[in-house]
């Protein structure tokens, strides 16, 4: 069996620190050749000594030269900045890219990657909220397959690829719906007056999934689906008339796919990363994973309700709103969807303020803007952010405005 060769963009965190479990499980299929990730030396260089990839990369130069200085007389490379991060993505040495950053800084690495023509394991839905079409244009372009790695995407992607991919072309396709589970978050059934006081604390506790943090504040306040049905849109070329999100608890369906002819197939597991990362290193194989197999005698009980109410959970609405309006939309959606995550975990704003803050950031906005190019998508981001922290300064907590 050939060695597949991983650069693995993000590895500090949360979906990095899952794959390399993963790929330590199968020494005689994965090498980590690269990794990068922003500004935590103490853990890349812990990962750089147990997997002795040939290069690293931090964003943050000074945490890169720490780790320059520690493997000094070593033959790994140390690279630093974007540029360094972006070197990583597209790394000559890989054969697949995990793409693993968080927020809109994933974006040129995992371009890079795909320029330089290999395989991507995408976990970072952002890339593909801010530049769907012209990530995707480019994968074809180089002949690279994208496979998800978020848990609804790899569900479906499997649901998918099952021998019915072809049938989302034809008659039988026609009337397929892809649907998007989501657990609701740490305030599921919440109303919305009781959502003004909550704290990060609380956002951040999660139910089901042990997440980054702002992946985690996106599912509290449902953004995340939001930002989901546009990856979904994007991943599988689906209208957003043909997404649904249903609402499950329990996290064990993790999505769904309904053809025309009455048939629903879903993709069940144990809310556990490794499997999405373990299905998407090795596919079309399926290899063992650290994860336990579902047993559905000892499940619990399976619920399904309909999607979060729209006037307590605004964000998802938001970016239904941002993907049927197209051009700018959604950038501008995550450009300020991660300003008002930031701030909310800093403090600045309340819970509510999230949505609030995105709204007004997309109605100062000139949308209609052509994006042709992705110097067209980081100029939108720039603008979405500049306004976004603009709000900030007006109607934030420290702000003279009420
Ligand atoms: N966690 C999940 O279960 C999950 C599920 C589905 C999808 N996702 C998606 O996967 C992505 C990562 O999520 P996560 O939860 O793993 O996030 P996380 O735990 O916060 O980890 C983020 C990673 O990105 C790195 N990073 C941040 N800024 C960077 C920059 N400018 N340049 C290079 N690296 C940078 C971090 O490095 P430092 O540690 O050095 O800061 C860290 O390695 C997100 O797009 C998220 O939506 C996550």
């Amino acid at each position: 069996m050939a060695v597949k060769k991983i650069a693995l963009l993000g590895s500090t965190g949360s979906i990095g620190v899952n794959a390399l479990d993963v790929i330590a499980a199968h020494p005689d299929r994965f090498r980590v050749v690269a990794l990068a990730a922003g500004s935590n030396a103490g853990v890349l260089l812990e990962q750089a000594r147990r997997f002795r990839p040939e290069a690293v990369a931090l964003q943050d130069a000074k945490a890169a030269e720490t780790v320059r200085q520690a493997l000094a007389g070593e033959s790994i490379v140390v690279l630093s900045g974007e540029r360094g991060v972006e070197q990583i993505g597209g790394w000559e040495g890989a054969d697949m890219t995990l793409s693993a950053i968080v927020g809109a800084s994933g974006l040129q690495p995992t371009l890079a990657a795909v320029r330089a023509g290999k395989d991507v394991a995408l976990a970072n839905k952002e890339c593909l909220v801010m530049a769907g079409d012209l990530f995707m244009q480019e994968a074809r372009r180089n002949g690279v397959r994208v496979i998800p790695v978020d848990s609804e995407h790899s569900a479906i992607f499997q649901v998918l690829n099952n021998g019915q991919r072809e049938s989302m072309a034809t008659g039988l396709g026609s009337g397929v719906r892809l649907i998007l589970t989501a657990s609701g978050g740490p305030f599921r059934g919440w109303k919305r007056e009781q959502l003004q006081p909550v704290t990060a604390a609380q956002a951040l506790s999660h139910p089901k999934w042990s997440m980054g943090r702002k992946i985690s504040i996106d599912s509290a306040t449902c953004m995340n689906k939001g930002l989901e049905v546009i990856e979904a849109h994007y991943l599988f070329g689906v209208s957003a008339d043909r997404i649904e999100v249903m609402v499950h608890p329990e996290s064990i369906v993790h999505s769904m796919v309904a053809y025309a002819d009455g048939s629903v197939l879903a993709q069940m597991g144990m809310p556990d990363m490794r499997t999405p990362i373990a299905v998407a290193l090795a596919w079309p194989e399926r290899i063992w994973a650290p994860v336990p197999v579902l047993n559905l005698t000892t499940a619990g009980p399976l619920t399904f309700y309909g999607p979060p109410d729209p006037a307590v959970f605004p964000c998802l609405s938001l970016a239904y709103a941002a993907l049927e309006q197209g051009g700018r939309a959604p950038v501008v959606l995550n450009g300020a969807n991660e300003v008002a995550v930031a701030a909310f975990l800093e403090n600045k704003i309340g819970f509510l303020d999230i949505p609030r803050l995105i709204q007004w950031t997309l109605d100062g906005a000139d949308l209609g803007l052509v994006m042709g190019s992705v110097a067209d998508v980081l100029e939108a981001d720039h603008g979405a952010r500049k306004r976004a922290n603009e709000w900030i300064v007006r109607y934030g907590k420290g702000s003279m405005v009420t």
